[in-house]
Protein backbone atom coordinates (compact mmCIF):
# COMPACT_ATOMS: atom_id res chain seq x y z
CA UNK A 1 0.00 0.00 0.00
CA UNK A 2 0.92 3.43 -0.41
CA UNK A 3 3.75 4.57 2.05
CA UNK A 4 2.83 7.75 4.02
CA UNK A 5 4.44 10.41 2.36
CA UNK A 6 3.68 13.19 0.22
CA UNK A 7 2.78 11.99 -3.58
CA UNK A 8 5.92 13.07 -5.88
CA UNK A 9 5.54 16.22 -8.08
CA UNK A 10 6.13 13.91 -11.14
CA UNK A 11 3.10 12.09 -10.47
CA UNK A 12 -0.50 12.80 -11.54
CA UNK A 13 -3.73 13.93 -10.49
CA UNK A 14 -6.90 13.25 -11.61
CA UNK A 15 -9.89 15.56 -11.25
CA UNK A 16 -13.11 13.94 -12.21
CA UNK A 17 -15.73 16.72 -12.49
CA UNK A 18 -14.86 20.00 -13.49
CA UNK A 19 -17.13 22.75 -12.31
CA UNK A 20 -16.66 24.92 -9.45
CA UNK A 21 -14.29 22.80 -6.76
CA UNK A 22 -12.96 20.45 -9.73
CA UNK A 23 -11.53 23.27 -10.90
CA UNK A 24 -10.00 24.85 -8.20
CA UNK A 25 -8.74 21.65 -6.78
CA UNK A 26 -7.13 21.23 -10.13
CA UNK A 27 -5.53 24.65 -10.13
CA UNK A 28 -4.00 23.63 -6.78
CA UNK A 29 -2.73 20.37 -8.44
CA UNK A 30 -0.83 22.05 -11.08
CA UNK A 31 0.55 24.71 -8.75
CA UNK A 32 2.32 22.12 -6.67
CA UNK A 33 3.99 21.26 -9.70
CA UNK A 34 1.83 17.91 -10.88
CA UNK A 35 0.61 16.74 -14.05
CA UNK A 36 -3.08 17.09 -13.73
CA UNK A 37 -5.89 15.18 -16.31
CA UNK A 38 -9.05 16.43 -16.09
CA UNK A 39 -12.27 14.83 -16.93
CA UNK A 40 -15.91 15.60 -16.54
CA UNK A 41 -19.20 13.24 -18.26
CA UNK A 42 -20.59 16.55 -19.68
CA UNK A 43 -19.15 16.34 -23.49
CA UNK A 44 -16.67 18.99 -23.68
CA UNK A 45 -16.36 20.40 -19.96
CA UNK A 46 -13.21 19.19 -19.37
CA UNK A 47 -11.73 21.41 -22.34
CA UNK A 48 -13.42 24.60 -21.18
CA UNK A 49 -12.15 24.17 -17.52
CA UNK A 50 -8.55 23.48 -18.98
CA UNK A 51 -9.58 27.17 -20.64
CA UNK A 52 -11.02 28.69 -17.55
CA UNK A 53 -7.69 27.55 -15.15
CA UNK A 54 -5.43 28.08 -17.89
CA UNK A 55 -7.03 32.18 -18.17
CA UNK A 56 -6.78 32.00 -14.01
CA UNK A 57 -2.84 31.40 -14.78
CA UNK A 58 -2.65 33.77 -16.86
CA UNK A 59 -4.35 36.41 -14.78
CA UNK A 60 -1.86 35.68 -11.90
CA UNK A 61 0.84 36.57 -14.50
CA UNK A 62 -0.78 40.00 -15.39
CA UNK A 63 -0.93 40.38 -11.62
CA UNK A 64 2.88 39.51 -11.92
CA UNK A 65 2.47 36.98 -9.04
CA UNK A 66 3.11 34.23 -11.27
CA UNK A 67 6.08 34.29 -13.73
CA UNK A 68 5.06 33.84 -17.74
CA UNK A 69 7.56 30.40 -17.51
CA UNK A 70 5.99 28.94 -14.57
CA UNK A 71 2.60 29.67 -16.26
CA UNK A 72 4.08 27.99 -19.69
CA UNK A 73 4.87 24.83 -17.86
CA UNK A 74 1.80 24.54 -16.13
CA UNK A 75 -0.09 24.48 -18.92
CA UNK A 76 1.61 21.81 -20.68
CA UNK A 77 0.98 19.81 -17.53
CA UNK A 78 -2.75 20.17 -17.87
CA UNK A 79 -4.65 17.92 -20.07
CA UNK A 80 -8.23 17.03 -20.55
CA UNK A 81 -9.34 12.62 -20.53
CA UNK A 82 -12.17 11.97 -23.27
CA UNK A 83 -12.60 8.63 -21.14
CA UNK A 84 -12.24 7.80 -17.98
CA UNK A 85 -9.44 5.30 -19.15
CA UNK A 86 -6.97 8.19 -19.64
CA UNK A 87 -6.75 8.50 -16.08
CA UNK A 88 -4.70 4.75 -15.67
CA UNK A 89 -1.72 6.95 -15.15
CA UNK A 90 -2.83 8.94 -11.99
CA UNK A 91 -1.74 7.98 -8.61
CA UNK A 92 -4.35 10.35 -6.54
CA UNK A 93 -7.77 10.70 -8.25
CA UNK A 94 -10.13 13.84 -6.80
CA UNK A 95 -13.31 13.52 -7.12
CA UNK A 96 -15.73 16.72 -7.30
CA UNK A 97 -18.82 15.84 -9.26
CA UNK A 98 -22.36 16.21 -8.26
CA UNK A 99 -23.47 15.41 -4.53
CA UNK A 100 -25.29 12.19 -5.33
CA UNK A 101 -24.11 9.04 -3.43
CA UNK A 102 -25.28 6.71 -6.31
CA UNK A 103 -23.22 8.76 -8.97
CA UNK A 104 -20.26 8.76 -6.98
CA UNK A 105 -20.13 5.34 -5.82
CA UNK A 106 -20.48 4.18 -9.35
CA UNK A 107 -17.64 6.49 -10.55
CA UNK A 108 -15.37 5.17 -8.34
CA UNK A 109 -16.06 1.41 -8.90
CA UNK A 110 -15.45 2.51 -12.62
CA UNK A 111 -12.22 3.85 -11.48
CA UNK A 112 -11.30 1.37 -9.21
CA UNK A 113 -10.78 -0.93 -13.01
CA UNK A 114 -8.96 1.52 -14.71
CA UNK A 115 -6.17 2.85 -11.84
CA UNK A 116 -3.78 1.26 -10.49
CA UNK A 117 -2.86 -0.42 -7.22
CA UNK A 118 -1.26 2.31 -5.36
CA UNK A 119 -3.86 4.67 -6.83
CA UNK A 120 -5.14 6.94 -3.73
CA UNK A 121 -9.07 7.88 -4.38
CA UNK A 122 -10.68 10.97 -2.45
CA UNK A 123 -14.01 12.32 -2.66
CA UNK A 124 -14.42 16.12 -2.20
CA UNK A 125 -18.17 15.16 -0.79
CA UNK A 126 -18.94 18.19 2.11
CA UNK A 127 -22.27 16.19 3.16
CA UNK A 128 -22.00 12.94 2.13
CA UNK A 129 -20.65 9.99 4.59
CA UNK A 130 -17.13 9.19 2.96
CA UNK A 131 -18.04 5.46 4.31
CA UNK A 132 -20.81 5.11 2.46
CA UNK A 133 -19.52 6.77 -0.98
CA UNK A 134 -16.58 3.97 -0.45
CA UNK A 135 -18.54 1.08 0.38
CA UNK A 136 -18.90 -0.60 -2.87
CA UNK A 137 -15.23 -0.36 -3.40
CA UNK A 138 -12.76 -3.91 -3.75
CA UNK A 139 -10.23 -1.67 -2.07
CA UNK A 140 -11.65 0.62 0.65
CA UNK A 141 -8.65 0.87 2.57
CA UNK A 142 -7.26 3.42 -0.28
CA UNK A 143 -10.54 5.49 -0.46
CA UNK A 144 -10.74 9.01 1.83
CA UNK A 145 -12.45 12.40 1.97
CA UNK A 146 -10.42 15.53 0.51
CA UNK A 147 -12.89 18.10 1.55
CA UNK A 148 -11.32 21.50 -0.05
CA UNK A 149 -13.48 24.90 0.03
CA UNK A 150 -14.66 27.29 -2.26
CA UNK A 151 -12.73 28.84 -3.40
CA UNK A 152 -10.24 26.05 -3.29
CA UNK A 153 -6.77 28.34 -4.68
CA UNK A 154 -7.73 30.72 -1.68
CA UNK A 155 -9.00 28.93 1.36
CA UNK A 156 -6.36 26.61 3.06
CA UNK A 157 -8.27 24.65 5.15
CA UNK A 158 -8.68 20.79 3.62
CA UNK A 159 -10.36 18.25 5.82
CA UNK A 160 -8.71 14.99 5.37
CA UNK A 161 -11.80 11.92 6.54
CA UNK A 162 -11.18 9.05 7.16
CA UNK A 163 -13.82 6.92 6.29
CA UNK A 164 -14.32 3.39 8.23
CA UNK A 165 -12.06 1.38 6.05
CA UNK A 166 -9.56 4.25 5.17
CA UNK A 167 -6.11 2.54 6.10
CA UNK A 168 -4.43 4.84 8.05
CA UNK A 169 -1.23 5.42 5.44
CA UNK A 170 -3.50 6.30 2.90
CA UNK A 171 -4.84 9.12 5.40
CA UNK A 172 -0.95 9.90 6.10
CA UNK A 173 -0.38 10.07 2.53
CA UNK A 174 -3.10 12.54 1.26
CA UNK A 175 -2.36 14.63 4.32
CA UNK A 176 1.13 14.77 3.81
CA UNK A 177 0.67 15.97 0.20
CA UNK A 178 -2.20 18.59 1.14
CA UNK A 179 0.70 20.22 3.00
CA UNK A 180 2.84 19.53 0.44
CA UNK A 181 0.48 21.94 -1.66
CA UNK A 182 0.47 24.10 0.81
CA UNK A 183 -2.39 23.49 2.24
CA UNK A 184 -3.07 23.51 6.07
CA UNK A 185 -5.15 19.81 6.53
CA UNK A 186 -6.77 18.61 9.26
CA UNK A 187 -7.43 15.38 9.97
CA UNK A 188 -11.09 13.74 11.34
CA UNK A 189 -13.13 10.53 11.33
CA UNK A 190 -16.27 10.41 8.58
CA UNK A 191 -18.61 12.00 11.05
CA UNK A 192 -22.14 14.09 9.65
CA UNK A 193 -20.44 17.85 8.20
CA UNK A 194 -16.97 16.55 9.21
CA UNK A 195 -15.67 18.70 10.83
CA UNK A 196 -16.60 22.40 9.64
CA UNK A 197 -19.71 21.94 8.96
CA UNK A 198 -20.72 20.16 12.23
CA UNK A 199 -19.24 22.53 15.54
CA UNK A 200 -20.71 25.78 13.31
CA UNK A 201 -24.18 24.55 12.87
CA UNK A 202 -25.36 26.69 16.23
CA UNK A 203 -23.94 29.47 14.75
CA UNK A 204 -26.68 29.81 12.67
CA UNK A 205 -29.46 27.55 14.49
CA UNK A 206 -29.04 29.96 17.77
CA UNK A 207 -29.50 33.10 15.93
CA UNK A 208 -32.38 31.80 13.60
CA UNK A 209 -33.66 30.67 16.94
CA UNK A 210 -33.75 33.88 18.92
CA UNK A 211 -35.38 35.61 16.05
CA UNK A 212 -38.07 33.32 16.38
CA UNK A 213 -38.34 33.83 20.17
CA UNK A 214 -38.58 37.42 18.96
CA UNK A 215 -35.68 38.51 21.02
CA UNK A 216 -34.11 40.69 18.19
CA UNK A 217 -33.76 41.24 14.45
CA UNK A 218 -31.40 39.97 12.31
CA UNK A 219 -29.65 43.53 11.74
CA UNK A 220 -29.31 43.50 15.90
CA UNK A 221 -28.09 39.74 15.94
CA UNK A 222 -25.41 40.43 13.29
CA UNK A 223 -23.98 43.45 15.00
CA UNK A 224 -24.30 42.10 18.14
CA UNK A 225 -22.46 39.05 17.39
CA UNK A 226 -19.52 40.83 14.89
CA UNK A 227 -19.52 43.85 17.50
CA UNK A 228 -19.57 42.39 20.47
CA UNK A 229 -18.80 38.73 19.62
CA UNK A 230 -15.58 39.44 16.84
CA UNK A 231 -17.16 37.56 14.31
CA UNK A 232 -16.19 38.44 10.92
CA UNK A 233 -19.66 38.37 9.90
CA UNK A 234 -23.24 37.84 11.38
CA UNK A 235 -24.90 34.68 10.57
CA UNK A 236 -28.16 36.05 8.55
CA UNK A 237 -25.32 38.23 6.86
CA UNK A 238 -23.46 35.08 5.96
CA UNK A 239 -26.31 32.87 5.12
CA UNK A 240 -27.78 35.23 3.10
CA UNK A 241 -24.11 35.08 1.10
CA UNK A 242 -23.88 31.25 1.00
CA UNK A 243 -27.48 30.94 -0.15
CA UNK A 244 -30.22 29.56 2.66
CA UNK A 245 -31.16 26.64 0.45
CA UNK A 246 -27.03 25.57 0.54
CA UNK A 247 -27.08 26.24 4.50
CA UNK A 248 -30.26 24.81 5.01
CA UNK A 249 -29.11 21.55 3.20
CA UNK A 250 -26.41 21.08 5.05
CA UNK A 251 -28.01 21.89 8.71
CA UNK A 252 -30.77 18.81 7.11
CA UNK A 253 -28.11 16.66 6.45
CA UNK A 254 -26.13 16.88 9.72
CA UNK A 255 -29.98 16.23 11.45
CA UNK A 256 -30.85 13.76 9.57
CA UNK A 257 -27.25 11.63 10.06
CA UNK A 258 -27.62 12.35 13.84
CA UNK A 259 -30.94 10.82 13.62
CA UNK A 260 -32.32 13.99 14.23
CA UNK A 261 -31.02 14.66 17.58
CA UNK A 262 -32.10 18.00 18.95
CA UNK A 263 -28.81 19.62 19.41
CA UNK A 264 -29.17 19.83 15.37
CA UNK A 265 -32.79 21.22 14.77
CA UNK A 266 -32.94 23.54 12.00
CA UNK A 267 -35.17 26.32 11.99
CA UNK A 268 -38.88 26.50 11.10
CA UNK A 269 -37.78 30.45 10.09
CA UNK A 270 -35.07 29.25 7.64
CA UNK A 271 -37.33 26.90 5.77
CA UNK A 272 -39.82 29.26 5.37
CA UNK A 273 -37.25 31.88 3.71
CA UNK A 274 -36.28 28.83 1.53
CA UNK A 275 -39.83 28.30 0.36
CA UNK A 276 -40.65 31.44 -0.20
CA UNK A 277 -37.26 31.51 -2.74
CA UNK A 278 -35.68 34.20 -0.90
CA UNK A 279 -32.15 32.01 -1.00
CA UNK A 280 -30.01 35.38 -0.32
CA UNK A 281 -27.51 37.43 -2.85
CA UNK A 282 -28.14 35.09 -5.60
CA UNK A 283 -32.28 35.59 -5.54
CA UNK A 284 -31.84 39.13 -4.53
CA UNK A 285 -33.30 38.48 -1.04
CA UNK A 286 -32.97 36.63 1.78
CA UNK A 287 -32.62 37.71 5.36
CA UNK A 288 -32.02 40.71 4.02
CA UNK A 289 -33.33 42.73 0.96
CA UNK A 290 -30.21 43.27 -2.05
CA UNK A 291 -32.64 45.34 -4.15
CA UNK A 292 -30.51 48.62 -3.58
CA UNK A 293 -32.49 48.93 -0.33
CA UNK A 294 -30.63 50.04 2.57
CA UNK A 295 -29.81 47.87 4.80
CA UNK A 296 -31.97 47.79 8.07
CA UNK A 297 -30.16 49.58 11.24
CA UNK A 298 -29.41 47.41 14.51
CA UNK A 299 -31.39 48.33 17.24
CA UNK A 300 -29.16 50.80 19.30
CA UNK A 301 -30.05 52.86 22.49
CA UNK A 302 -30.82 56.48 22.70
CA UNK A 303 -27.71 58.14 24.52
CA UNK A 304 -28.58 57.76 28.42
CA UNK A 305 -26.58 59.65 31.21
CA UNK A 306 -23.97 57.55 32.96
CA UNK A 307 -24.40 56.91 36.87
CA UNK A 308 -21.53 59.07 38.62
CA UNK A 309 -20.72 56.04 40.71
CA UNK A 310 -20.91 51.83 39.92
CA UNK A 311 -20.31 49.17 43.20
CA UNK A 312 -18.89 46.22 42.75
CA UNK A 313 -20.33 43.24 44.25
CA UNK A 314 -17.79 40.79 45.26
CA UNK A 315 -17.96 37.18 43.42
CA UNK A 316 -15.79 38.00 40.70
CA UNK A 317 -17.26 39.12 37.06
CA UNK A 318 -15.84 35.76 35.24
CA UNK A 319 -15.39 36.10 31.90
CA UNK A 320 -16.43 40.02 32.42
CA UNK A 321 -13.47 40.29 34.91
CA UNK A 322 -12.17 43.43 32.81
CA UNK A 323 -15.27 45.32 33.00
CA UNK A 324 -14.60 47.17 36.62
CA UNK A 325 -11.22 48.68 35.12
CA UNK A 326 -12.97 49.93 31.83
CA UNK A 327 -15.50 51.64 34.10
CA UNK A 328 -13.44 53.24 36.08
CA UNK A 329 -11.13 54.29 32.94
CA UNK A 330 -14.75 56.30 31.78
CA UNK A 331 -14.35 58.42 35.02
CA UNK A 332 -17.03 56.87 37.22
CA UNK A 333 -16.49 55.90 40.48
CA UNK A 334 -16.06 52.21 40.80
CA UNK A 335 -16.69 51.16 44.72
CA UNK A 336 -15.55 47.73 45.87
CA UNK A 337 -18.66 46.08 47.91
CA UNK A 338 -19.03 44.96 51.00
CA UNK A 339 -17.50 41.26 51.32
CA UNK A 340 -20.95 40.96 53.68
CA UNK A 341 -22.60 41.86 51.14
CA UNK A 342 -24.68 39.78 48.24
CA UNK A 343 -21.54 37.42 46.71
CA UNK A 344 -23.14 37.78 42.61
CA UNK A 345 -20.05 39.68 40.84
CA UNK A 346 -23.03 42.12 39.74
CA UNK A 347 -22.13 45.67 39.01
CA UNK A 348 -24.64 47.75 41.26
CA UNK A 349 -26.27 50.76 40.11
CA UNK A 350 -27.33 53.26 41.61
CA UNK A 351 -30.76 52.66 42.91
CA UNK A 352 -30.00 49.08 43.64
CA UNK A 353 -30.65 47.62 40.36
CA UNK A 354 -27.98 45.16 39.20
CA UNK A 355 -26.11 44.76 35.90
CA UNK A 356 -24.82 41.06 35.36
CA UNK A 357 -23.34 39.05 32.74
CA UNK A 358 -25.56 36.39 31.29
CA UNK A 359 -25.36 33.39 33.15
CA UNK A 360 -27.75 30.97 31.21
CA UNK A 361 -30.49 32.20 32.75
CA UNK A 362 -33.58 34.86 32.39
CA UNK A 363 -32.98 37.86 34.06
CA UNK A 364 -36.66 37.53 35.11
CA UNK A 365 -35.50 34.27 37.07
CA UNK A 366 -34.18 35.95 39.44
CA UNK A 367 -37.50 38.14 39.98
CA UNK A 368 -34.97 41.52 40.98
CA UNK A 369 -34.18 44.86 39.49
CA UNK A 370 -31.81 43.10 37.21
CA UNK A 371 -30.14 43.95 33.28
CA UNK A 372 -28.26 41.13 32.24
CA UNK A 373 -25.00 41.92 29.74
CA UNK A 374 -24.04 39.63 26.83
CA UNK A 375 -20.30 37.95 26.80
CA UNK A 376 -18.01 39.90 24.60
CA UNK A 377 -14.56 38.48 23.07
CA UNK A 378 -12.67 41.39 24.57
CA UNK A 379 -14.70 44.13 26.58
CA UNK A 380 -11.95 46.52 25.36
CA UNK A 381 -12.18 46.21 21.57
CA UNK A 382 -16.10 45.90 21.84
CA UNK A 383 -18.31 48.39 20.35
CA UNK A 384 -21.88 46.98 21.23
CA UNK A 385 -23.20 45.10 23.74
CA UNK A 386 -26.47 44.33 23.77
CA UNK A 387 -28.49 44.23 27.05
CA UNK A 388 -31.69 42.57 28.48
CA UNK A 389 -33.96 43.63 31.03
CA UNK A 390 -35.63 41.31 33.13
CA UNK A 391 -39.34 42.11 33.55
CA UNK A 392 -38.98 43.66 36.74
CA UNK A 393 -36.23 45.94 36.08
CA UNK A 394 -37.07 49.81 36.87
CA UNK A 395 -36.87 52.26 33.78
CA UNK A 396 -34.09 53.82 35.71
CA UNK A 397 -31.54 50.70 35.95
CA UNK A 398 -32.29 50.43 32.29
CA UNK A 399 -31.29 54.03 31.93
CA UNK A 400 -28.74 53.65 33.66
CA UNK A 401 -27.06 50.18 32.35
CA UNK A 402 -27.36 52.19 28.72
CA UNK A 403 -25.64 55.22 29.83
CA UNK A 404 -23.01 53.22 31.81
CA UNK A 405 -21.82 51.19 28.66
CA UNK A 406 -22.20 53.99 26.58
CA UNK A 407 -19.73 55.75 29.02
CA UNK A 408 -17.20 52.97 27.65
CA UNK A 409 -17.64 53.87 24.20
CA UNK A 410 -20.20 51.09 23.23
CA UNK A 411 -23.44 51.40 21.31
CA UNK A 412 -25.72 49.20 23.22
CA UNK A 413 -28.64 46.80 22.18
CA UNK A 414 -31.44 46.29 23.91
CA UNK A 415 -32.94 42.88 23.58
CA UNK A 416 -36.15 41.09 24.94
CA UNK A 417 -34.77 38.95 28.15
CA UNK A 418 -34.01 35.36 26.90
CA UNK A 419 -31.66 33.16 28.37
CA UNK A 420 -28.21 33.75 27.31
CA UNK A 421 -28.65 36.40 25.32
CA UNK A 422 -26.38 36.39 22.03
CA UNK A 423 -23.03 36.03 21.84
CA UNK A 424 -22.96 34.03 24.85
CA UNK A 425 -25.29 31.81 23.74
CA UNK A 426 -23.69 31.18 20.86
CA UNK A 427 -20.58 30.75 21.96
CA UNK A 428 -21.32 28.48 25.10
CA UNK A 429 -23.03 26.64 22.02
CA UNK A 430 -20.05 26.23 19.69
CA UNK A 431 -17.55 24.99 22.95
CA UNK A 432 -19.93 22.37 23.77
CA UNK A 433 -20.52 21.20 19.91
CA UNK A 434 -16.60 21.20 19.78
CA UNK A 435 -15.80 19.44 23.25
CA UNK A 436 -17.93 17.04 21.88
CA UNK A 437 -16.51 16.33 18.87
CA UNK A 438 -13.08 15.99 20.56
CA UNK A 439 -15.30 13.55 23.11
CA UNK A 440 -16.04 11.52 19.90
CA UNK A 441 -13.35 11.28 18.35
CA UNK A 442 -13.92 12.95 15.60
CA UNK A 443 -10.66 15.11 15.48
CA UNK A 444 -7.68 16.27 18.12
CA UNK A 445 -8.91 20.03 19.82
CA UNK A 446 -5.82 21.55 17.80
CA UNK A 447 -7.91 20.51 14.53
CA UNK A 448 -11.03 21.37 15.43
CA UNK A 449 -9.31 25.13 16.21
CA UNK A 450 -7.73 25.18 13.33
CA UNK A 451 -10.55 24.00 11.21
CA UNK A 452 -12.93 26.97 12.73
CA UNK A 453 -10.36 29.61 12.02
CA UNK A 454 -9.68 28.91 8.91
CA UNK A 455 -12.51 27.16 7.64
CA UNK A 456 -15.51 29.93 8.44
CA UNK A 457 -12.89 32.79 9.94
CA UNK A 458 -13.91 32.16 13.75
CA UNK A 459 -11.59 35.01 15.86
CA UNK A 460 -10.41 32.10 18.23
CA UNK A 461 -10.87 28.20 17.93
CA UNK A 462 -13.95 27.22 20.04
CA UNK A 463 -11.77 25.23 22.43
CA UNK A 464 -9.90 28.09 22.88
CA UNK A 465 -12.26 30.56 23.47
CA UNK A 466 -13.58 27.81 25.73
CA UNK A 467 -10.33 27.80 28.09
CA UNK A 468 -10.31 31.28 28.50
CA UNK A 469 -14.20 31.17 29.65
CA UNK A 470 -13.34 28.57 31.75
CA UNK A 471 -15.15 24.74 31.11
CA UNK A 472 -16.90 24.98 34.65
CA UNK A 473 -18.39 28.41 33.26
CA UNK A 474 -19.40 27.35 29.82
CA UNK A 475 -21.11 24.02 31.82
CA UNK A 476 -22.67 26.14 34.82
CA UNK A 477 -24.05 28.44 31.71
CA UNK A 478 -25.58 25.44 29.35
CA UNK A 479 -26.95 23.66 32.76
CA UNK A 480 -28.73 26.62 33.18
CA UNK A 481 -29.92 26.88 29.12
CA UNK A 482 -31.17 23.33 29.45
CA UNK A 483 -33.64 23.83 32.55
CA UNK A 484 -35.03 26.89 30.39
CA UNK A 485 -35.29 24.45 27.44
CA UNK A 486 -35.34 20.86 27.96
CA UNK A 487 -35.18 19.12 25.25
CA UNK A 488 -31.65 18.52 25.58
CA UNK A 489 -30.11 20.82 22.72
CA UNK A 490 -28.43 22.81 25.64
CA UNK A 491 -27.29 19.48 27.59
CA UNK A 492 -23.92 20.08 28.04
CA UNK A 493 -21.17 17.38 26.62
CA UNK A 494 -19.94 15.26 29.29
CA UNK A 495 -16.36 15.68 28.27
CA UNK A 496 -17.54 19.65 29.18
CA UNK A 497 -19.19 18.21 32.76
CA UNK A 498 -15.81 16.00 32.98
CA UNK A 499 -13.62 18.95 32.52
CA UNK A 500 -15.38 21.04 34.45
CA UNK A 501 -15.50 18.98 37.84
CA UNK A 502 -11.73 18.36 37.41
CA UNK A 503 -10.91 21.96 35.96
CA UNK A 504 -8.30 20.21 33.52
CA UNK A 505 -7.71 22.34 30.02
CA UNK A 506 -10.23 21.60 26.73
CA UNK A 507 -7.27 22.13 24.58
N1 LIG B 1 -19.26 24.42 -4.21
C1 LIG B 1 -18.78 24.37 -2.98
O1 LIG B 1 -18.69 25.39 -2.26
C2 LIG B 1 -18.26 23.06 -2.43
C3 LIG B 1 -17.36 23.07 -1.37
C4 LIG B 1 -16.83 21.87 -0.89
C5 LIG B 1 -17.25 20.68 -1.48
N2 LIG B 1 -18.15 20.69 -2.51
C6 LIG B 1 -18.51 19.40 -3.12
O2 LIG B 1 -17.78 19.26 -4.33
C7 LIG B 1 -18.54 18.52 -5.29
C8 LIG B 1 -18.69 19.34 -6.55
O3 LIG B 1 -19.31 20.57 -6.26
P1 LIG B 1 -19.25 21.80 -7.30
O4 LIG B 1 -19.86 22.95 -6.59
O5 LIG B 1 -17.91 21.90 -7.91
O6 LIG B 1 -20.31 21.27 -8.42
P2 LIG B 1 -20.48 21.79 -9.92
O7 LIG B 1 -21.91 21.57 -10.25
O8 LIG B 1 -19.88 23.13 -10.11
O9 LIG B 1 -19.60 20.75 -10.78
C9 LIG B 1 -19.89 19.38 -10.86
C10 LIG B 1 -19.32 18.84 -12.17
O10 LIG B 1 -19.39 17.42 -12.12
C11 LIG B 1 -19.77 16.96 -13.43
N3 LIG B 1 -20.35 15.62 -13.25
C12 LIG B 1 -21.57 15.31 -12.78
N4 LIG B 1 -21.71 13.97 -12.74
C13 LIG B 1 -20.54 13.43 -13.17
C14 LIG B 1 -20.07 12.10 -13.31
N5 LIG B 1 -20.83 11.06 -12.99
N6 LIG B 1 -18.81 11.93 -13.76
C15 LIG B 1 -18.03 13.00 -14.07
N7 LIG B 1 -18.44 14.27 -13.96
C16 LIG B 1 -19.67 14.48 -13.50
C17 LIG B 1 -20.73 18.01 -13.93
O11 LIG B 1 -20.80 17.95 -15.35
C18 LIG B 1 -20.06 19.29 -13.41
O12 LIG B 1 -19.14 19.81 -14.36
C19 LIG B 1 -19.85 18.16 -4.59
O13 LIG B 1 -19.72 16.89 -4.01
C20 LIG B 1 -19.96 19.24 -3.51
O14 LIG B 1 -20.73 18.80 -2.42
C21 LIG B 1 -18.64 21.86 -3.01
Amino acid sequence: MTAPDPLDRSSTIAVVGTGTMGQGIAQVALAAGHHVRLYDAAPGRAVLAEQAITERFDRLVEKGRLDAAARDAARARLAPAEELGELAGAELVIEAILEDLGAKQQLFTALETVVGGDCLLATNTSSLSVTAVGAALRRPGRFLGLHFFNPAPLLPLVEVVSGAATDEAAATAAYETMVAWGKTPVRCTDTPGFIVNRVARPFYAEAFRLLEEGVADPATIDAVLRECGGFRMGPFELTDLIGQDVNEAVTRSVWESFFQDPKFTPSLAQRRLVEAGRLGRKSGRGWYAYDGAARPEPRTAELEKAPAEVTVRPGGQGPAAVLPELIAEAGIEVVEGAPDGAFDGCIELPGGGLLCLADGDLATAFGDDRVQFDLALDYRAATRIALAPSDTARPETVQAAIGLLQALGKKVSVIDDTPGLIVARTVAMLVDFAADAVAKGVASPDDIDIAMRLGVNYPLGPLQWGELLGADWVCDFLKLMHTTHPTGRYAPSHLLIRRAASQERLL
